[in-house]
């Protein structure tokens, strides 16, 4: 670590100045001991000097004996038109080979393993389609506010901010069909296809809602638009939930439910796969007139408490015929001793290794736009009111009404946790 952060340095200039990029690029020169010097450029600032860093650092600062790589942090435009106009400008100084658009969820550990669990193993892949699954959802909640934040959130919203992306691209891996390989470009031609098979989201689709203040145990807290950072008269949403459906033989009719939200009363990232209800089940009257209780349903569990579990049916151990709920279950803080790396440590080795399946190429990000786009436009164009919840809640409840809209029950569905 010493010898590291020997080697590192700053240097201070503006974005839009070649001159100062020239300097940089002197300084680095100075460092670069070994006849092949690669440079990877990581931009972690607002969207709209992208194009004017990348124009510098490619033009004065690109890397003379080896590769120059870019990588960039969304938000990748605001929608279909200004993201397409970004890759359009990315791609007059750069090659589609050199940019990295990150997606720092795709670097999770159990975002990784949602391949390995469904393809190397013989129990999954079989269930994997609508014949057995009823329904997927793919829940997001952070139980704090913008704080801060809400200069930079307030033009984008829960949808562009957490659903376009983090939790779309999740559902992308998901419902893929079987990759020809492992490779980046075979992975990334099966997720593209998934998302050219959704349908635009559908206003009547989707709920939209907004912290409000809120006074609990002598604390209060802040409401969305008690943010110094946020106009007070905003209706930009800070939960959304939506229903999503794939127009394939796979998925055909099941509902991909998604539901982020900030403020809300717990922070979680998790998949949940409710399975159908077993046919002629033989101990339906263990049930009594719940047979919801009686379903299978597969967690993964991304943060916090990496896990993965699978709620089986079993007999309670004694004389009588009792039925229990109970989980198959692999929590990785017992499985593993070793510290799971974070999503960024994963990604920026990853950029350095030249391996992009785990970045978004740029007709997966138009796909992805393209599925939102109709849906935001509506929401702003009629400034759709979001639906207001209690700070520290657990969210509108609209959302409750979407969900049964089509058939769905968030979350566990016997109510253990
Ligand atoms: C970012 C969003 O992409 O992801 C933030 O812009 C959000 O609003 C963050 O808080 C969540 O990431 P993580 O890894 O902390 O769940």
């Amino acid at each position: 670590m010493e010898e590291f952060l020997k080697r590192c340095f700053y240097h201070s200039g503006q974005y839009n100045s070649e001159e100062h990029f020239l300097e940089l690029n002197c300084k680095l020169k100075e460092r670069e001991s070994s006849k092949l010097s690669n440079r990877l450029f990581y931009l972690s600032i607002p969207p709209n000097i992208f194009v004017d860093v990348v124009k510098c650092a490619s033009t004065k600062a690109s890397s003379g004996t080896g590769w120059t790589r870019v990588i960039v942090e969304k938000p990748f435009g605001r929608d279909l038109e200004s993201s397409r106009e970004l890759t359009k400008c990315l791609k007059q100084y750069l090659t589609e080979d050199q940019i990295f658009r990150i997606d720092h969820y795709l670097g999770k550990e159990l975002v990784e393993n949602l391949s390995v669990l469904r393809f190397s193993n013989l129990v999954f892949e079989p269930l994997w389609s609508r014949n057995y699954i009823r329904n997927v959802q793919f829940i997001f909640s952070e139980d704090f506010g913008t704080e801060g934040r809400g200069g930079y959130f307030d033009n984008y919203g829960i949808i562009r901010d957490i659903m376009q992306n983090h939790l779309l691209q999740i559902l992308a891996l998901f419902a893929m069909e079987t990759p020809v390989s492992l490779d980046a470009e075979d992975i990334r031609n099966e997720k593209v296809k998934v998302l050219k098979s959704m349908m635009p989201l559908q206003l009547e689709d989707v709920v939209v809602g907004q912290y409000k203040g809120h006074n609990k145990g002598g604390k209060s807290y802040p409401g969305y638009i008690d943010d110094p950072t946020v106009p007070k008269d905003s209706v930009t949403p800070t939960f959304a939930a939506a229903a999503l459906f794939i127009n394939n033989a796979r998925w055909d009719g099941v509902p991909f439910l998604m539901k982020a939200g900030k403020a809300l009363h717990t922070k979680r990232a998790e998949i949940r796969v409710q399975f159908r209800h077993v046919p002629g089940n033989l101990y339906k009257r263990n049930f009594g007139t719940d047979l919801d209780k009686a379903t299978n349903e597969l967690v993964l569990r991304l943060q916090p408490d990496e896990a993965i579990y699978l709620k089986i049916n079993n007999k309670v151990p004694g004389l009588g015929m009792r039925l229990d709920r109970s989980d198959l279950n692999l929590f990785y803080k017992t499985r593993y001793t070793r510290e799971i790396p974070d999503a960024y440590e994963r990604l920026l080795l990853d950029a350095i290794e030249g391996e992009r399946r785990l970045f978004i190429r740029s007709d997966e990000l138009d796909a992805a736009w393209a599925l939102f786009t109709p849906l935001l436009k509506e929401i702003e164009e009629n400034k759709i009111m979001p639906e207001l919840y209690p700070y520290g809640s657990r969210g509108p409840v609209g959302a409750h009404y979407l969900a049964a809209k089509h058939n769905v029950r968030w979350g566990d569905l016997s109510g253990e946790d």
